[in-house]
């Protein structure tokens, strides 16, 4: 049986297995920040990705697929329920989110939860090389670094949290909340989107467990060591910029433009349809401003791109219902004839659409509430010219790496309007200098340095105190 020096480890693979009603199968890619990162990373690496395909009962052998073997790890119909959309998105995501909506806490969804990370450390255990490295993803699997350490003590281990690390108040609530923390510290490095993630993660080992935080080390009680820092992920740039430069792409940009009928300003909001994204509050924004006529629904258009996410649970078929309701309203009340002022699509598109919309739209509009990173707004600045602008919620990860974009509470609806309505009237000498600085910032932190920085962290990561 094959094994890798690199074994990469995310609850879902790369891509999802659709069966068609003749049978047949096709592989679609998945969604989120996660995927669109840790793809380039693995693209001419040759390792392997362990991960659910996305289907409940299904159990396909491991294959190949761009240069990556995949390794599929099964989930049953009551998994996907509890471990899945259970506490993983009813419990964590929330709860890792500042509570937007509730936390629901169910001991059958965390006993899931258990159940399944062990199943990925018993994966990753067989197929990792002696002395190899295990790149776990995310807050789906935060048990199981310590998990696969029991397996496999000659591995590297290493854990990404692709989304917020929550203040230690909030994190206390969860139930058995030490085994989650016991269990991320069976990895030798932890790395986290921003400061105060990690800093969050330290002040609740140092709180809550009985172990010695110094700096950002963990001291266990064996002597082992865990560092925690943070690693901010990007995108592919240059891959993305050159894609969008393309005369397709440029073209199709221009037709977007001509199909909206020429519009003065064009904004555009892309995200998953997902209650952390804050796409109530920017409708709600665009709404006023029309109403009060500060912007005119006949020259300046929105598009916004909505991906349709978790739509089993609740709390995303409520969001649903809200977003989908205002655009609604908006476009009753406001819209010209046969050419509506928001263009709402609850669908996802391939990237050479998705670059195609980036180039055309002047402004781009990111206001989530709570977001880890957001790589939408990193793909905005690689792909469009020197004449774009962005509103970027203060709540993201990239806001800390995008200062010049206008930054925005998008909790305060005057204030947002404002920050709107500055973005759209900046002059051009102030725009140039804006994205000229952020372009250069998502050039220079591109994904591909994230990977080497996360992996020489990895590397590097003390397995003993130094006596
Ligand atoms: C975010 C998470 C990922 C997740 C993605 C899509 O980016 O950090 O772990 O894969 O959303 O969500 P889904 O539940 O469809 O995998």
């Amino acid at each position: 049986d094959r094994t890798f020096d690199l074994v990469i480890a995310a609850n879902r693979l790369p891509v999802d297995r659709e069966t068609h009603d003749d049978g047949s199968v096709t592989w679609r890619r998945s969604p989120g920040g996660l995927v669109t990162a840790m793809e380039s990373v693995m693209r001419g690496r040759e390792g392997a990705w362990i991960g659910w395909s996305g289907n409940p009962g299904d159990a396909p052998e491991p294959f190949h697929q761009d240069d990556m073997y995949l390794h599929p790890v099964p989930l049953t119909e009551r998994e996907v329920g509890d471990y899945y959309e259970g506490f993983s998105n009813g419990s964590l995501w929330p709860l890792y989110h500042d509570v937007i909506v509730p936390a629901t806490f169910k001991r059958r969804w965390r006993a899931a939860y258990e159940t399944v990370n062990r199943r990925f450390a018993e994966a990753a255990a067989t197929i990792t090389a002696t002395g190899g490295t295990v790149w776990v993803q995310d807050y789906q699997l935060q048990e199981m670094p310590a998990m696969l350490r029991e397996l496999r003590p000659d591995v590297r281990i290493g854990w990404f949290n692709h989304i917020p690390f929550p203040p230690v108040e909030l994190f206390m609530q969860l139930p058995r909340r030490e085994d989650l923390l016991l269990g991320l510290l069976g990895a030798d490095f932890l790395g986290f989107q921003r400061k105060p993630d990690a800093d969050n993660f330290l002040r609740a080992c140092r709180q809550l467990l009985d172990v010695s935080v110094e700096g950002d080390e963990v001291r266990l009680p064996d002597g082992r060591i865990a560092r925690a820092a943070a690693v901010p992920i990007s995108i592919d740039t240059s891959a993305l910029a050159e894609l969008a430069t393309t005369p397709q792409v440029q073209e199709r940009a221009a037709e977007i433009r001509r199909q909206l009928g020429d519009p003065e300003h064009l904004l555009l909001g892309v995200d998953r349809l997902d209650y952390t994204k804050g796409i109530r509050h920017r409708l709600k924004a665009m709404g006023e401003l029309y109403a009060e006529g500060a912007l005119d629904p006949r020259t300046v258009k929105l598009i916004q791109v909505a991906t349709p996410s978790r739509e089993r649970l609740a709390a995303y078929q409520q969001i649903r219902g809200e977003v989908e309701r205002t655009v609604g309203q908006i476009n009753g009340d406001y819209s010209p004839i046969g050419a509506t002022a928001v263009t709402y699509l609850h669908r996802s598109f391939p990237r050479e659409e998705m670059a195609a919309m980036f180039v055309a739209a002047d402004v781009m509009l990111v206001t989530p509430l709570r977001d880890g990173m957001n790589l939408v707004a990193k793909e905005y600045v690689a792909c469009h010219g020197d004449d774009g602008a962005m509103v970027l919620s203060e709540f993201t990860g990239a806001a800390l790496e995008l200062e010049q974009a206008h930054l925005c509470n998008p909790h305060d609806i005057a204030r947002l309007k404002d920050t709107i309505i500055r973005a759209i009237e900046s002059p051009i000498a102030d725009r140039e200098r804006r994205m000229r600085t952020m372009r250069r910032q998502v050039m220079t932190n591109d994904v591909q340095r994230w990977a080497e920085l996360f992996l020489a962290a990895l590397a590097a990561a003390p397995e003993r105190p130094a006596q």
